[in-house]
């Protein structure tokens, strides 16, 4: 089954709750989004590893956190099972924006898969963020996502 981060950060009120989009994820083995949604404490949805495990079904807005693993050409920057899961019309319209991840030491291919997705679903690339993160990018998208969620999930109907 899917592992979930889910979750209220103290002091969250209900309306947030409400207000924040969904964050959907994909991890590795490594485990190191993994480990930034725990810490960020939203409710959050995982794409699983596995191929033969189903692929979640999200019903409202998110925003999705995908690491990168291209090769030196920049090729598979997106993992499969993220494209399987994007490939879906009806869980692609409820995509607000995409935040990627990776390691600097990639140099040009930094995050690519953010943009990728970026470009190809044509939704804001929102923020970049290396390996499980730090303290300043979970405090960054805390603020970023209610901010979004504001003008995006409240005002949607
Ligand atoms: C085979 C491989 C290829 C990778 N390629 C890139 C890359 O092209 N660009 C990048 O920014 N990070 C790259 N990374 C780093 C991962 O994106 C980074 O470690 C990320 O935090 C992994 O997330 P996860 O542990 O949640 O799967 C690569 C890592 C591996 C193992």
């Amino acid at each position: 089954m899917a592992s979930q981060a889910k979750g209220k950060t103290p002091g969250e009120s209900a309306v947030d709750a409400v207000a924040i989009p969904e964050v959907v994820y994909y991890s590795s083995a490594s485990g190191n989004t993994e480990r930034f949604v725990v810490r960020l404490g939203l409710s959050a949805t995982r794409i699983p590893i596995s191929p033969k495990q189903g692929l979640p079904r999200v019903t409202r807005p998110f925003v999705l956190i995908c690491p990168t693993y291209a090769d030196g050409e920049g090729r598979g920057a997106v993992p499969k099972q993220v494209i399987r899961f994007l490939n879906d019309p009806e869980q692609r319209a409820l995509l607000l924006g995409v935040i990627g991840t990776g390691n600097r030491n990639f140099g040009a291919t930094y995050a690519l898969s953010g943009r990728i997705i970026s470009e190809k679903c044509k939704v804001p690339f929102l923020y970049s963020f290396e390996l499980a993160g730090t303290d300043t990018d979970i405090a960054r998208l805390r603020t970023g996502l209610k901010e979004l969620g504001k003008t995006k999930c409240l005002t949607a109907t």
